[in-house]
């Protein structure tokens, strides 16, 4: 039984870290063990300028802890009225690592995100020509789709069409659910990725409804069916570089999810890497964690892979996480996997 697992500092892919109270409350917790994250950014109002985003940098810079090794990697919010050269600039300063892509009322803040894909074309194009990543929600929104399928109806009618009228796009498709999704991403050559959570490798829908509505494992996508799952499971195990760990933590304050219509978002920045081992050792894959967690996305971004290190270790009793933590704004519910875990980072 393996019971060190020492691998290079991991990076967070897709990462909420909100602003304010929140910020100074959330932002500790994926310093702690990532190096690096790549930064939503449905604020309200949403970071959708160079400007802006430097700005939000410029606080989450401010909110750091003394002697954090971390540094948040920017993203512009696509909207209809981005201008291509202000994206290019961004990008040349260094400012900017991806472009994020809302499909207009799909998920929390997402209202000012894009109705009409013909208007968006000339900054895809920009981003086509310098190399500039797009990070998809996949999620179709019309009231018609049910909602499980709605990450299956987007690769169809969204995310291909993007994909054969922009050749050389980079795109990541975020947050995958659907077996759908983990295949059309293999389909596709070295330009396309694919971020997965660790609550979807964790959680499918039963969880959420069955026995009881269990606010605290809504999130969109929404999790799907157990074979789901397993095909989400068997995709960061198989050791394919296209995909890799995004975590999608999403806090919102207990009173935003408990409650009549709750917010969509699992908070699961405290426990992930604790998570990961858990279920890679399940898997009898834990030599493929450093790949998903560590290695393939600095590679689709053309990053350098961290040199600092992270340990787990596993330990007999089961790791006690904080079931809350504290924010200026109320107390906000650390993600529950539902079994004892034995993995802690030891750093
Ligand atoms: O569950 C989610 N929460 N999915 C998203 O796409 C957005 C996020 C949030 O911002 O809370
Ligand atoms: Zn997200």
């Amino acid at each position: 039984m393996t019971e060190r697992l020492t691998i290079p500092r991991p990076d967070d892919w897709h990462l909420h870290l909100r602003d304010g109270a929140m910020l100074e409350a959330v932002l500790p917790e994926t310093a702690r063990h990532f190096a690096r994250a790549i930064v939503m950014p449905n604020l309200v109002p949403p970071v959708v300028t160079g400007a802006d985003a430097r700005a939000y940098r410029d606080r989450i810079l401010a909110a750091l802890p003394e002697g954090a090794d971390f540094t948040p990697l920017m993203t512009l919010y696509l909207t209809e009225q981005t201008d291509p050269e202000d994206v290019a600039r961004a990008a040349a300063s260094g400012l900017v690592t991806a472009v994020k892509l809302y499909p207009a009322g799909a998920t929390t803040n997402s209202a000012s995100g894009v109705r009409d894909f013909d208007k968006v074309r000339p900054v895809l194009e920009k981003m086509a020509e310098i190399g500039l990543p797009l990070c998809v929600h996949g999620e179709v929104t019309d009231a018609e789709i049910d909602i499980f399928d709605r990450e299956a109806v987007f690769i169809d009618r969204v995310l291909d069409p993007i994909r054969r009228a922009t050749p050389g796009l980079r795109v990541v498709m975020e947050h995958i659910t659907t077996a759908d999704g983990v295949d059309y991403v293999k389909s596709q050559d070295r330009d396309m990725g694919g971020t997965i959570t660790t609550h979807h490798l964790i959680i499918n829908r039963n969880h959420i409804l069955a026995g009881g509505i269990r606010p605290h494992y809504y999130c969109l996508p929404v999790a799907k069916r157990e074979t789901h799952r397993l095909a989400l499971r068997a995709a960061v195990t198989g050791g394919d570089a296209r995909f890799f760990l995004g975590t999608d933590s999403a806090p919102h304050v207990d009173a935003a999810k408990e409650t009549g219509c709750g917010c969509a978002g699992c908070f699961t920045a405290t426990n992930t890497m604790s998570l990961l081992a858990h279920v890679f050792e399940e898997e009898g894959a834990l030599d493929r964690l450093e790949g998903f967690a560590a290695r393939h996305g600095p590679a689709f971004y053309g990053l350098p892979v961290n040199e600092a290190t992270l340990t787990l270790e596993k330990q007999a009793d089961p790791v006690r996480f904080p079931e809350k933590i504290e924010s200026g704004d109320g107390p906000v519910t650390v993600f529950d996997p539902g079994f004892p875990v034995h993995w802690r980072v030891a750093q």
